[in-house]
């Protein structure tokens, strides 16, 4: 495993200097910071994919710092809060460009969380020994999706007072207590100023606390170790290299990519990705003519809206995304890697096209064939959990796995 099999390389930091010493002695962040960020070892072989955890970790500062200069000037009250946005975009000094970084940013967020998640599918990372890892990030993910949907609830449009009742509205579809979780979650009988001023207090909070279970995400990833393109584990010296010079390079050319699309959207389209009708104030007499969530959110708003049943379309939400905590137990798989399962890569890619046709449903009108194809689509999904992936493990041929990482890479260079 990565973290036993350790890189030669120079003196440590706590060697060099007394100070350090005396410091690590006492707290061992010098060691800590030393091994995460220069010396852990990594496989030698990690493509681009594996760029995506630290995109999605530079997005999350970056949500931070601009949501901290927003919140310097929002404010969380029904009668203000809309006015405060507009007071943002127009008089604050950049506050334009604060408010559409942490816009689009969020946008940002989801495209690189989506695709760290989709290499990790393919791949196989959620197999042993990173299941808690897998875990972990799945937690993330649930946690970035709730602050993301109350962050949209904050500028008080149309979109957000719409979205936030169809979507709270949900709970009542729970037998018995429903009606009574969703006055709770309310704070009263409608989405109101209580509800807007709770939604600001969490969306405030949860970014911190994502904070926290991103370094149990990283603790977990240097436990296990990283996996790699050849889904073959380290075994020997010749397989790996330490992070710094090799990986924070190779983090920095990730960085520059990920900000030239941020800033193509920042500075060209930066209302792209969100809906017109959020420029309307919120008012609770007039229904907008379709409620939609953001972009990320369509695949499994798709799903939710496939079964006519409003308690059965919660649960398939929210079941879609638990089967992910599944995922490592349903992969009957002894290969990790797609690269060498024929079958597999090509379920793979119909996969990712049936999850982006349910995107493309989510916000097309529920009503005629889209309806029935939504729950061909949400059939798909399932199965590919359910019955392709456990099928498929134990009755594919799969190709021959390189020896080692190290052959694996002499083999592509
Ligand atoms: C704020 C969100 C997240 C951050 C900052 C983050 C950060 C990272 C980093 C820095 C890595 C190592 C580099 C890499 O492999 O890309 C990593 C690996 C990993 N992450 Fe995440 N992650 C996040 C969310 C998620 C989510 C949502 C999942 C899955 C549902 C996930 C699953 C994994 C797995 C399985 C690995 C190991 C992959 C491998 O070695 O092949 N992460 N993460």
């Amino acid at each position: 495993m990565g973290n036993h099999i350790k890189n030669d390389i120079d003196q440590s930091i706590t060697e060099k200097s007394k100070a350090a010493k005396w410091l690590n002695d006492r707290l061992p962040i010098i060691a800590t910071l030393e091994d995460t960020l220069f010396k852990h070892p990594y496989p030698k072989n990690l493509s681009y994919w594996w760029n995506f955890g630290s995109i999605a970790g530079i997005a999350l500062v970056v949500q931070i710092l601009s949501g901290l200069f927003l919140a310097m000037h929002y404010v969380p009250n029904t009668a203000l809060a809309f006015n405060s946005v507009e007071h943002i975009m127009r008089d604050v000094r950049y506050g334009w460009l604060i408010r559409y970084i942490h816009a689009v940013g969020a946008s940002m967020f989801f495209v690189a969380l989506y695709a760290h998640i989709a290499r990790g599918l393919y791949y196989g990372s959620y197999k042993a020994p990173r299941e808690v890892l897998w875990w972990i990030g799945i937690i993330i993910f649930l946690l970035t999706m709730a602050t993301a949907f109350m962050g949209y609830v904050l500028p008080w449009g149309q979109m957000s007072f719409w979205g936030a009742t169809v979507i709270t509205n949900l709970f009542s579809a729970i037998p018995v207590v429903g009606e009574s979780i969703v006055t709770w979650l309310w704070g009263g009988f409608s989405v109101d100023n209580p509800t807007l001023n709770r939604f600001f207090v969490l969306h405030f909070l949860m970014p911190f606390l994502i904070v926290g279970v991103v370094l149990l995400h990283l603790t977990a990833l240097h436990t296990a170790g990283s996996n790699n393109p050849s889904g073959v584990e380290i075994k020997s010296k010749k397989d790996i290299i330490p992070f710094h010079p090799y990986f924070t390079i190779k983090d920095m050319v990730g960085f520059v990519g990920f900000f030239l699309v941020f800033g193509y959207f920042l500075f060209f389209y930066p209302n792209s990705l969100g809906h017109p009708d959020n420029y309307i104030p919120a008012n609770p007499m007039v229904t907008p003519a379709h409620i939609v969530p953001e972009w990320y959110f369509l695949p499994f708003y798709a799903i939710l809206r496939a079964v006519p049943d409003k308690l059965g379309g919660v649960l398939m939400m929210f079941g879609a995304i638990a089967l992910l905590f599944a995922l490592p137990f349903l992969d009957t798989s002894k290969v990790k890697s797609g690269a060498y399962r024929p079958i597999f890569k090509k379920v793979f890619w119909l996969f990712i096209a049936n999850f982006l046709f349910l995107g493309w449903l989510g916000k097309s009108p529920a009503e005629g064939w889209y309806i029935w194809a939504s729950r061909f689509a949400t059939l798909f999904y399932y199965g590919y959990f359910l019955v392709i992936l456990p099928y498929l493990g134990k009755v594919e041929k799969t190709l021959p796995e390189p020896e080692s990482i190290d052959h694996h890479y002499k083999s592509k260079h």
